[in-house]
């Protein structure tokens, strides 16, 4: 039988766990699938740079572009708005679907990459671009497609999290333990956008698109990062049984849509403070489902290639059966609420 073909776009942390569960997975995948699947390329800045035992060395190419428009699936993790979105829009073009962790790319260009993966009868997955590992997004996309989403509580960027944690449990300083969480892999290459609060908005954008059913970008997110909070308001936040936690906070309420990031105070009793570490949860209210909350690791390169692999295997019994997935209707074009400023 021919196998399905899977480029990957990416070999850095979490492209390297990709490649690892592909290859190491790979007759327990194709009997999930019921079609073998295969690593046809891995496109990478530098072949000689990429040493990992589980990733042919003859799959290796600076040729990106070739990788992308050369598959059945193609898996985005370069990263960032520029060539990523080239890539992309490459591949969804040549026929293939797409499996992408980017959430600055989705956050910005999302409905032109969402219309053009419609219009050419592809699929577009991005479990991982949430919430890492935690499987969120499908389960807004399908088990919740029947209920009205009224609000979302998100901790969704693992670094200032873990930061603010530190901080909180061990009063540590806040530069010591962002240099801690580099080292962890749980920052960005620049790790100014996990602080100012950037990589939230965009995640907080794509709950918002997804959740409303409407289209929101990062230009309709207000944000306030973490960098401003010092040992001070830890201490007073813990003195009246509170914490601070990073939050996206998207709402449907009656002034329209709104999706904003700060850092909230919230009672020791809610769920969400006892999300420590790296660890991402998202608390969704929806008017029949009532209260829900989706747990896991928001980062690192084994339970974000956990998610990618998850939508590389959906999609591959997409194909292998002949149909697609849910599309991403954005129908509502509901008022957004006027940005405050913060
Ligand atoms: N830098 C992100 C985080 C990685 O800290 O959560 C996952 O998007």
């Amino acid at each position: 039988e021919t196998p399905i073909r899977v480029g990957l776009l990416g070999a850095g942390t979490v492209g390297s766990q990709t490649a690892r569960l592909l290859v190491e997975q790979k007759d327990e995948l194709a009997a999930r699938i019921g079609r073998p699947i295969e690593l046809v390329g891995v496109a990478c800045l530098d072949p000689d740079e990429v040493n990992y035992p589980w990733i042919d060395k003859s799959l290796l190419t600076t040729d990106t572009m070739k990788v992308a428009t050369n598959a059945d699936i193609v898996i985005e993790l370069i990263g960032g708005t520029g060539a990523a979105r080239t890539f992309v829009m490459a591949a969804i073009e040549s026929g293939a679907s797409v499996v992408t962790a980017n959430k600055a790319l989705l956050a910005k260009y999302g409905p032109e990459i969402y219309n053009a993966a419609a219009a050419k009868g592809v699929d577009i997955y991005f479990e991982a671009a949430v919430g890492g590992a935690i499987p969120f997004l499908l389960p807004l996309r399908e088990s919740l497609a029947g209920d009205k989403v009224t609000s979302m509580l998100g901790i969704v960027n693992g670094t200032t999290n873990y930061i603010l944690d530190e901080m909180t449990t061990k009063g540590l300083q806040f530069d010591d333990v962002l240099k801690d969480a580099q080292a962890r892999g749980y920052a960005e290459a620049d790790p100014t956008g996990d602080i100012e609060g950037h990589d939230a908005a965009n995640k907080a954008a794509i709950m918002a698109t997804l959740g409303f059913h409407t289209n929101v970008t990062i230009d309709d997110v207000s944000v306030e990062g973490i960098t401003k909070i010092t040992a001070d308001d830890i201490a007073a936040a813990t003195a009246e049984h509170k914490v601070i936690k990073l939050l996206a906070v998207v709402e449907n309420g009656e002034a329209g849509v709104s999706a904003r990031v700060y850092p909230a105070l919230i009672p020791e009793t809610h769920p969400l403070a006892s999300v420590h570490g790296s660890f991402n949860a998202i608390f969704v209210k929806a008017e029949a489902a009532d209260d829900l909350m989706f747990y896991g690791r928001g980062a690192g390169g084994a339970p974000t290639a956990s998610a990618v692999v998850g939508d590389v295997v959906a999609e591959a019994r997409h194909i292998a059966q002949g149909c697609t997935g849910p599309t991403i209707p954005m129908y509502n074009n509901l008022p957004k609420a006027p940005i405050e400023a913060s």
